[in-house]
């Protein structure tokens, strides 16, 4: 096959992309209206059954844009197969927030050089944060020929018409590859058709109320990958909102990288604990979650509204990534440990069953001993219910990765096990102090476990393993029997 490469047309990356003058766009109906078209000429031209399959990497944020592409794939005639030697297009939707995420896709991509060897006319496509990377990109193209197209995160709402190029290319004399990963502020895109067919199909949802991230913090990638934060229209949550909730989910998670800032930028006048507040008022018996919450923007405006809405998830995922404040100074998260103490005293003053969870970074550069203790020291004083622990993944083109980084990787490990061994211990006491009382829970799904058939959440998104008669997508009341540092067991008492 000749391969020609028609657009890598990355203007910019790194630091830079944060300060340049790139203005966040509104998708115009319009051009919706014209990928549409495009859909429905892909989908006229098909000569049999076409099937595609969407590969997921990364957070929920992806999770939901994975739930865009498939709409489109839909859309444009594929049916959905979780089998790659059954697809005709699989598309790849990454993640750059650590190295150990880029490998794994690397690798995701790499074994599927066989199955395009045996059938050349599939479209394999890479998508997502890593791709929005200008090196990831060169890479791809230089080292896996295999890959047919590859777009960044702001071009997800043009996939109709890249894989429409990519299909009309077929059998002509000059096939070619095709390479999406303009740099932008970002953009919103309303209507898109969106298929919700994930895990939990006709449960819990994602609800995305805003994109982009403006804190670039020191380490970290996405405010490079996803561009300028944005929110989306009051109007356009609370519609969402109200079909969710219509169609019966019972489980819904409104997303953005950093939510307590939603509805900076727009004129709604309508602020994150607001929002929270007006979702909390639809009819129905749901709960609403979200995340991530940022220290710098948590305060007692969003306690006080979760605290009054009683829909509201009582669960607050607040990172808190290190307990130095030399260390957080040189994140540039914006709070000192004293504030994020006094945060999470203030939370649960509002609410004293809240369960608590947070990030953490270990090792991050120049990270001394004692300045990683301060790290335990706050874990004992907060006490979280769980916690995800990470050690420090250079990310090119970040302001830490030409940070200088003395302490030696299996120094780094040792700190990270120390650190895990103490919350493990935390979360198993919290876990172990819920025997004995009832909770609401919301049965999920079926297990597979006989003994524990059904997997349940509780309002503080605790795992339940339940035995008892239930129906994923009910409420039910649960009396707890057991607790481990992961879960609880428990048996449906109504
Ligand atoms: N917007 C969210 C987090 C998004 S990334 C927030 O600000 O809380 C999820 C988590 O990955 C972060 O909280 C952080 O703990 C971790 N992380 C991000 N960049 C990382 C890096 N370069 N190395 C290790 N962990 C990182
Ligand atoms: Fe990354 Fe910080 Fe933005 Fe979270 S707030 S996405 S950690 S830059
Ligand atoms: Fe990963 Fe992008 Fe999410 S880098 S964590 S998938 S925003």
């Amino acid at each position: 096959m000749r391969t020609k490469l028609v657009c890598i047309r990355s203007r910019a990356h790194g630091a830079r992309a944060g300060k340049r003058e790139l203005n966040v766009t509104e998708i115009t109906e319009l051009q919706i209206e014209e990928q549409r078209a495009i859909m429905a000429r892909v989908r006229g031209g098909h000569t049999r059954d076409v099937y595609a399959r969407v590969m997921t990497f990364g957070c929920q944020q992806n999770e939901a844009d994975s739930e865009r592409l498939r709409g489109m794939l839909l859309e444009m005639g594929y049916a959905m197969t979780g089998a790659s030697e059954d697809a005709d297009v699989i598309i790849i939707n990454t993640c750059a927030v650590r190295e150990h995420a880029e490998d794994r896709v690397f690798g995701v991509i790499g074994a599927l050089v066989h199955q395009k060897r045996a059938r050349p006319d599939m479209v394999i496509a890479v998508c997502g944060c890593m791709a929005q990377q200008e090196k990831v990109a060169e890479r791809i193209r230089g080292s896996y020929k295999h890959v047919d197209l590859v777009f960044g995160t702001h071009a997800l709402w043009r996939l109709p018409e890249l894989l429409s190029d990519v299909l009309n290319a077929r059998g002509s004399k000059s096939d070619y590859r095709v390479f999406s990963i303009d740099d932008e502020a970002g953009s919103i895109a309303e209507g898109l058709p969106q298929a919700r067919d994930g895990q939990w199909s006709g449960i819990k949802a994602w609800l995305s109320v805003m994109y982009g991230c403006n804190n670039f913090c020191a380490y970290c990638i996405v405010p490079h990958v996803r561009g300028r934060e944005r929110s989306r229209r009051v109007e356009a949550v609370l519609s969402d909102a109200r079909e969710l909730v219509r169609d019966g989910y019972r489980d819904i998670t409104l997303l953005g990288q950093n939510v307590n800032s939603y509805g900076r930028g727009t004129d709604d006048g309508v602020d994150f604990p607001e929002l929270l507040r007006r979702i909390n008022d639809i009819d129905g018996e749901f709960l609403i979650r979200f995340m991530t919450s940022h220290p710098k923007d948590a305060g007692e405006r969003l306690f006080r509204a979760m605290a009054e809405s009683g829909k509201v998830a009582r669960h607050l995922h607040l990172p808190f990534q290190a307990g130095n404040n030399r260390v957080l100074q040189q994140m540039n998260r914006g709070y000192t440990r004293e504030r994020y103490l006094e945060l999470v005293a203030m939370a649960r003053d509002f609410m004293p069953d809240l369960v608590l969870t947070s990030d953490v970074i270990v090792g991050f550069p120049g990270e001394t001993l004692e300045e990683f203790e301060d790290t335990l020291r706050l874990v004992e004083t907060a006490r979280f219910d769980a916690m995800f622990t990470f050690i420090y993944s250079p990310r090119n083109g970040t302001p830490a990765a030409k940070m200088e980084d003395n302490t030696p990787r299996e120094e780094k490990q040792r700190r990270f096990d120390r650190l895990l061994a103490l919350q493990n211990g935390i979360s198993e006491e919290k876990h172990r102090s819920y025997v004995g009382k009832t909770v609401r829970v919301l049965v999920d799904a079926e297990s597979g476990d006989a003994a524990l058939p059904y997997n349940a959440r509780t309002s503080g998104n605790r795992l339940v393993r339940l035995s008892g008669s239930a129906v994923p997508g009910e409420f039910v009341d649960a009396l707890i029997t057991a607790g481990n540092t992961w879960s609880l067991v428990g048996v449906v008492i109504a």
